[in-house]
């Protein structure tokens, strides 16, 4: 087992353990990956300030997101498929966030279902929306979400269209996945994964199939999803999911100023600054640099968060410093996942939460709520 230090060790490791074209889907982004990579890349260019002879013996990074006490400002992305990166890998990560005090974001298009994470959980989860053509399944889906007590609705408003990846075609990856020769070759050179495939049962998308109406297996699920994201999703549709949830709702893929503004008058309680991890609309900005022109306009109306290039602790305090509440990670939980099961997950928690503990500190802070633009180098890029 080779040391582990920082994300990119799991990184490593999971490629060597997932067959690739599950690797390769959530290593990839949309065309020519511009977006995504920005998303990481862009974070070098911001400076921190480094403040010394201040006592840092008491230091905290507890914080709130939507009214919610969690131990650290960050949560788990939604993220289709995390079933795939390893057997029953939803409710892994749900209990490894439990056992962090963060928030888990389940998504629609997760393996295991609400009611099994739930099942496999005792504190609440949050849960994602893609808003389907079908609006009765869309209800069942809150009305599931409330009866397994999740605690907030994260509704992704930038995907009534699907971002073309060019990994996934040449793998032949479908969704839901259907086993070509190729893939079976991918498959036989990673047999501690098949292992543990072959114990369980959570091999397709069960939050739809024997749910959605028609769905009752893998050919049917895969005509039903080819054809349902609704590419005529509204600002209005807020209103109706709103009152149908009836809990702290989260707007999540905002990443121009001018959508902010509507969205802080939308009644959602956050927005998520987000371009899908660079997997919907590439060559758009990386989030980071979109952070501060959605702060300058709604930062007093709405809380603001972030995802998208996190990867590292000092990812996370740069976010924070230019005005998120709180952040995202998608594929570094996917790395961990892919990498060593619910250990993977617990141990990416921990790298970020010890760098941006210590990263905190050598900045001269000892609060995260109390970090800010003062803690930024004025010579920083994205910065006025
Ligand atoms: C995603 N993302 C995503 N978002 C969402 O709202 N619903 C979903 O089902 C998915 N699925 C998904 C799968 C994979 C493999 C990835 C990598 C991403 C986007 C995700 O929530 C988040 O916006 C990005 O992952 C954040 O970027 P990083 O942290 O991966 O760089």
């Amino acid at each position: 087992m080779p040391t582990i230090v920082e994300i990119a060790d799991l990184k490593k490791l999971a490629q060597k353990r997932v067959p690739k074209m599950f690797f390769d889907y959530a290593d990839s982004g949309s065309w020519t990956e511009s977006t995504y990579r920005a998303n990481e890349s862009d974070f070098q260019k911001i400076m921190l300030r480094q403040r010394v002879a201040v006592d840092m013996t008491n230091r905290n990074l507890k914080t709130q997101l939507v009214g919610q006490n969690i131990s650290m400002p960050v949560a788990i992305a939604p993220t289709g498929l995390a079933g795939m990166q390893h057997a029953d890998g939803e409710m892994l990560a749900a209990q490894a966030c439990e056992e962090a005090g963060i928030p888990y974001t389940l998504s629609t298009m997760s393996i295991c279902s609400i009611e099994d994470v739930a099942a496999a959980t005792s504190q609440p989860f949050w849960f994602q929306l893609y808003v389907m053509k079908d609006r009765g399944f869309v209800n069942s889906l809150i009305d599931r979400a409330k009866a397994a007590g999740c605690s907030a609705l994260v509704l992704t408003f930038d995907l009534q269209i699907l971002g073309q990846r060019h990994k996934d075609i040449r793998n032949q990856l479908s969704a839901p996945p259907r086993l070509t020769p190729k893939h079976l070759l991918q498959m036989a050179t990673r047999p501690g994964w098949c292992l543990k495939m072959a114990g369980t049962k959570r091999h397709d998308f069960r939050n739809i199939v024997g749910h959605a109406p028609g769905v009752t297996d893998l050919s049917s699920l895969g005509a039903w999803t080819a054809e349902q994201f609704d590419p005529k999703l509204s600002w209005e549709d807020i209103e109706w999911i709103k009152e149908r949830w009836g809990g702290p709702l989260i707007l999540k893929g905002i990443l121009d100023p001018d959508d902010a503004a509507i969205a802080a008058q939308s009644g959602a309680d956050a927005l998520i600054v987000s371009n899908h991890g660079g997997r919907q609309l590439d060559g758009a900005r990386s989030s980071i640099q979109a952070l501060p022109s959605i702060v300058d306009k709604v930062g007093d109306q709405i809380e603001i968060h972030l995802d998208g290039g996190i990867r590292s602790g000092q990812d996370v305090l740069k976010a924070l410093c230019m005005g998120a509440k709180g952040v995202y990670i998608g594929r570094p939980y996917l790395y961990g996942l892919g990498a060593l099961g619910k250990p993977g997950v617990s141990k990416v928690l921990e790298i970020i939460r010890n760098e941006l503990d210590i990263t905190m500190a050598l900045c001269g802070e000892r609060d995260v709520t109390q970090l800010g633009l003062h803690n930024i180098d004025p010579a920083s890029e994205f910065i006025k």
